[in-house]
């Protein structure tokens, strides 16, 4: 993924202090114009492959974030009935080019801005590579809004990239997490089902990612 920093000087200091930061947001349509989507791996997360080969995942399905919606169809293969929601128009584009499985359907928008029609209207929110990619100043917005999404006792079914192997901390995206800060930000809000370390994953992020399924409160 595309890294945007800035470079400012402390002028306080005698000698100058370059300080990296994260002042740009990352311009995910561009990613897509410039077809640089290191993160699409051409298939649907692994993990979530095999919780669907042994669980079903019925009723709506919102997928923030879902790129060329190769989740998405994997979901509405098996029956749901899934919308997926991402920010750039081309990604929207990319996963309509695709055969659609069943019942699918892709939304260009912000998740932080859900549509009125879209609130409490989902019985499971498949999260994968959304979160790591924003920024993580967002992550309450991001608890609030997949809340807001799913009806009460709507079930998060998430593979969270815990560790990115990034450069040096905070950097991204995509921007690592520690599971005492997942339990911080969603255990407010959501219950805790279980959560494991997946069999499988995409050649590169074995060991990297963790899965949780938690129940809306
Ligand atoms: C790293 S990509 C992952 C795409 C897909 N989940 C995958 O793994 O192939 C992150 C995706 O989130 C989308 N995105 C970023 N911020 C968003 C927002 N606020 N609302 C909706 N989509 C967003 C981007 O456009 C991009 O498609």
């Amino acid at each position: 993924m595309e890294r945007r920093t800035s470079f400012c000087v402390a002028a306080q200091t005698n000698r100058p202090r370059v300080i990296h930061t994260r002042s740009v947001p990352t311009d995910w349509e561009a990613q897509y114009q410039k077809n640089e989507t290191p993160w699409d791996k051409g298939s649907a997360s692994p993990g979530l492959l095999d919780f669907l080969a042994g669980e079903r995942v019925e009723g709506r399905v919102l997928v923030p974030g879902p790129g060329a919606g190769h989740d998405v169809r994997a979901l509405a293969a098996q029956g749901a009935e899934v919308v997926g929601i991402d920010i750039a128009p081309s990604a929207i584009k990319a996963a309509e080019s695709f055969p659609k499985a069943r019942a699918e359907r892709y939304i260009c928008g912000d998740l932080f801005a859900l549509p009125q029609e879209l609130l409490g209207q989902f019985a499971w929110v498949w999260e994968h590579t959304c979160f790591c990619a924003i920024d993580p100043a967002r992550r309450p917005d991001y608890v609030s809004a997949v809340h807001g999404a799913l009806k009460p006792g709507g079930h998060l079914l998430a593979v969270f990239y815990l560790d990115p192997q990034n450069a040096s901390p905070g950097e991204g995206p995509p921007f690592e997490v520690t599971l005492p800060e997942l339990d911080r930000l969603f255990l407010p809000m959501f219950t805790l089902i279980r959560e494991w370390l997946p069999t499988r994953a995409y050649p590169g992020r074995e060991n990297r990612e963790w899965m949780r399924l938690m129940k809306r409160s």
